[in-house]
């Protein structure tokens, strides 16, 4: 009888593709005698990945490309490639050759074994090492683990691990609740399991990277922060809209500085400058929302100019619902200040509501 796949090998790329084809070979070579099938979801990679692993796939059937486009994410990445098979057993490493593929015949056996969840590739426990990471990256990657704490299990050593194997029951109690924002899929795992999982960690040695660069940038630790914030508070208040607030902060300081540039140095009338210092806050939040709170859905090209109309558009109905409400609270002789607060956080709303759907096409949840 035939059978599918035992084992899935998920591998998110962005520009591996002077990668894959080795870790193709190192793969078929650590898994013999094992029915498995590699899944590379890539982000439509300028380097060609995606056409490269379709080339491959001619070949070998146990090979898929799951291309997406207009989207970026590391975790966003694995959840789909996740979604994708039907494996019991399912791995997610990266595409750059520093995970260690000959540990993932002994994470299988224990996971078919024994009363585990998820079997970790761990740097941190005895046996394993980071030689590929300078000391700057392992710094950050210790502080990193000591934020999440509150969100993993005692013991656990590597959270921030991107190599590790699970059960599919165990992702598919899980999928629903991740955030699948930034880097950390494995703390994203283990931050929304409705159950504590059973884990245990294998040592391995983290490799030093094959060809290319790591993507992991300062957006990469914004990122992060949203993942933590996300999973703290994200039942009550999405980490996007903090990030849209945030930016809006950062919008109330580029107006009032505008407005003091033109009004005071250039002499300019106050309507004048006013209007000016609007547009301009305006224009500083779509483009600072595009970097950073929409980074995985970011408008390029002409789409970014549809997406500042409708921006503008979106938060000149904010203003005036604003307005509006602060006005009523105002005359029902809600005091000044908690009228202009509420008109702010209803104008707040709005505009993070409508922006989100119209604006960068995403999915409220
Ligand atoms: N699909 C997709 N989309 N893949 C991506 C993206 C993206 O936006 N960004 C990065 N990748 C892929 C890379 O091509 C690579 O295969 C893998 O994700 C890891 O990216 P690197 O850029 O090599 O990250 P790193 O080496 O700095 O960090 C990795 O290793 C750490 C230690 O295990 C990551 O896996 C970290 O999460 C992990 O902590
Ligand atoms: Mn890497």
């Amino acid at each position: 009888m035939q059978t599918g796949p035992e084992l899935a090998v998920v591998v998110p790329t962005f520009n591996e593709a002077a990668n894959v084809g080795q870790l193709v070979a190192l793969l078929g070579r650590a898994l013999a005698g094992i029915e498995w099938e590699l899944i590379v979801v890539d982000d439509d990679s300028p380097d060609g990945t995606a056409g490269l692993m379709r080339e491959l796939a001619r070949e070998n059937p146990r090979l898929r490309c799951l291309q997406r486009l207009g989207r970026r994410g590391l975790s966003s990445a694995c959840i789909e490639g996740m979604l994708a098979t039907a494996a019991p057993y399912i791995a997610v490493m990266d595409g750059d050759l520093q995970h260690d593929e000959r540990l993932l015949p002994r994470m299988l056996e224990l996971l078919r074994k024994e009363a585990l969840d998820i079997v970790v590739g761990s740097r941190y426990v005895s046996g394993g090492g980071s030689a590929g990471l300078d000391e700057t990256r392992a710094g950050m990657s210790r502080f990193a683990t000591r934020l999440s704490r509150p969100l993993i299990p005692d013991g656990l050593q590597d959270p921030m691990s991107g190599f590790f194997m699970l059960r599919r029951e165990v992702f598919e109690a899980t999928v629903r609740r991740l955030s699948g924002i930034g880097f950390k899929i494995l703390l994203d795992i283990f931050a929304s399991a409705p159950q504590p999982l059973r884990f245990r960690e294998l040592p391995y040695e983290f490799r030093s990277r094959g060809a290319g660069e790591s993507k992991l940038d300062s957006q990469a630790m914004w990122d992060y922060g949203m993942l933590l914030l996300d999973k703290l508070v994200g039942r009550w208040v999405p980490a996007r809209f903090v990030s849209f607030l945030l930016v809006g902060s950062v919008g109330v300081l580029v107006h009032m500085s505008v407005l003091a540039v033109l009004l005071n140095l250039a002499g300019q009338s106050f309507l004048f400058s006013q209007a000016t210092a609007t547009i301009v806050a305006m224009t500083s939040n779509f483009v600072l929302n595009n970097l950073i709170t929409y980074r995985d859905l970011r408008l390029r090209g002409w789409a970014l100019l549809r997406g500042w109309l409708s921006f503008v558009l979106a938060c000149s109905i904010g203003a005036v619902a604003n307005v509006g409400v602060a006005n009523y609270l105002f005359e029902q002789r809600t005091g000044w200040a908690l009228a202009g607060l509420a008109g702010i956080l209803v104008g707040a709303v709005w505009n993070y509501v409508v922006t989100l759907v119209y604006t960068w096409r995403g999915a409220a949840r």
